[in-house]
């Protein structure tokens, strides 16, 4: 998959998904890190509770005075932690502080605290977060009366560590499982689309002409709607295609017998009329007729080998024999011109599977080309190898300009004004080769004269 990506089926899914998982997980987030700190809080809400009721335990009433007996090591229980800043403070019932620390964030405003009752309340303390634990301790019974205050607190630094690690053991394991989720959809999209880049393939690997249907083996049933439309659609071009080029066919064909009739006219009355100028007149007349009738002759053979393709059957021959069999042909002509086709046969033997008149058709066009445009020599040379069999066509002539080699096979193209020619030959030279799956070039000669034509046929079943 590459190029215009902005409408991946893949990403689509990918960025659906996290955006919906995205709001999910914030979410959780919220609920994991709220409910895990209820939870730490009660825990440690808990223990400051008990110290309070301890520390309780330890104030007594001497002679109405309210009176604390703390054992070094219960103090320093009191006061030590790694993490936290414990603190503590004993008031009596007029409010003087009979032990711990003067600092004490006071009780809320507004909830007073009833004798016998215990109170927690968050606070400030040193502007740092703290909770304290509040008794009131009922001193009825003793020779005191009223309430001693006892109060505990402690900052939150080990409460909020571990409410953020709960936090994360929740929401850790729920990320990986989004990313493993979204990588297992990206993998699994990815294999999924696998049958859609086989087919790009199948269908960029064909030849511009080939409109045969597309094999549906191996497509997946979503995309099978899909290709049948495509199968369609290539059936009705290739339908239309061929209606069209019947239509050419029929249209030449029903153009050569006047043409001919217009050429026979043309040299009759050049031979009963006296005057100069209509004599010119009908050479010229007679030499158009006959270029129509190339033109006509040549797109009939087009329409020919359009409409082959579909009836083509390919038999194993000698390849040699052929082109011998076309060069002795094209001699006479040659010589008449003072020019010389020579014959050369590089191995015993060369086959190519192929279709034999079709086949002639295309290496007369290059001797035709190398006769018209060559120039005194040419030589036609068949060469067979394991990997198969190539035709060459050589001439000692201009030859074409590498930049305009493409372009010749063109129809209607040529470069040659002067000399007559429908800018078919090639043309139809191409459609051969490819019905035979064989590829044509065109190069320089020896030295970067004249013009080699290479026609190179695959290797030829047994
Ligand atoms: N052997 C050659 N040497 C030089 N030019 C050539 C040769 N063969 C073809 N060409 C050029 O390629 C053009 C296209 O050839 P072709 O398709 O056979 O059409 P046509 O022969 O009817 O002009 C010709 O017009 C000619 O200019
Ligand atoms: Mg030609």
């Amino acid at each position: 998959m590459n190029g215009g990506n902005q409408k991946s089926l893949r990403r689509q899914l990918i960025a659906r998904m996290l955006s919906m998982m995205l709001p999910l997980f914030i979410l959780l987030w919220g609920i994991a890190y709220f409910s895990s700190q209820y939870f730490i809080n009660a825990a440690f809400d808990r223990s400051l509770v008990r110290r309070t009721y301890a520390l309780a335990d330890r104030v007594e009433v001497l002679h109405g005075q309210v009176q604390v007996d703390l054992p070094v090591a219960a103090r320093e229980m009191l006061a030590f932690d790694h993490d936290d800043l414990l603190f503590h403070r004993i008031t009596d019932p007029q409010a003087r502080v009979i032990e711990g620390e003067l600092n004490m964030p006071p009780l809320p405003r507004n909830k007073g605290i009833r004798s016998g009752q215990l109170l927690i309340y968050n606070g400030i303390k040193d502007g740092e977060k703290v909770r304290v634990a509040a008794f009131a301790l009922p001193l009825q019974g003793t020779s005191a009366s009223g309430t001693a205050l006892i109060q505990v607190g402690e900052t939150l630094t080990r409460r909020s560590a571990m409410a953020d690690r709960a936090t994360l053991a929740i929401v850790i394991p729920m990320l990986i499982m989004t990313l493993t989720a979204a990588a297992a959809i990206a993998y699994g999209v990815g294999r999924g689309l696998e049958p859609v880049s086989r087919l790009r393939d199948r269908l960029s690997a064909r030849q511009a002409f080939d409109l045969s249907p597309v094999p549906l083996e191996g497509t997946p049933a979503e995309l099978r709607p899909f290709m049948d439309e495509i199968n369609l659609l290539l059936q009705r071009l290739s339908e239309a295609v061929e209606a069209q080029s019947r239509f050419v066919a029929d249209a030449a064909h029903q153009l050569r017998t006047p043409i001919a009739g217009i050429r026979t006219q043309a040299e009759a009355a050049m031979a009963s009329v006296r005057h100069e100028d209509a004599q010119h007149a009908l050479a010229r007349i007679a030499q158009s007729a006959q270029a129509m009738g190339d033109l006509v002759q040549k797109l009939l053979m087009l329409a020919r080998v359009d409409a082959a393709e579909n009836t083509l059957r390919l038999n194993r021959l000698e390849a040699g024999e052929v082109v011998r069999a076309v060069a002795r042909e094209w001699a006479p002509q040659a010589l008449a011109k003072g020019v010389e086709i020579g014959f050369e046969m590089k191995r015993g033997e060369a086959w190519v599977m192929g279709d034999a008149q079709l086949l002639r058709e295309l290496l007369a066009n290059l001797i035709d080309n190398a006769l018209r445009y060559g120039g005194t020599r040419i030589t036609v040379t068949v060469n067979g190898s394991e990997h198969g069999v190539t035709w060459r066509v050589a001439d000692n002539g201009p030859g074409i300009p590498e930049h305009l080699r493409a372009a010749v096979f063109a129809p209607f193209h040529r470069l040659s004004g002067g000399v007559d020619g429908a800018g078919l030959g090639l043309t139809i030279v191409q459609r051969i080769a490819h019905l035979h799956g064989a590829k044509v070039s065109l190069d320089a000669g020896e030295g970067g004269n004249g013009l080699v034509a290479s026609v190179k046929f695959p290797p030829a079943s047994a």
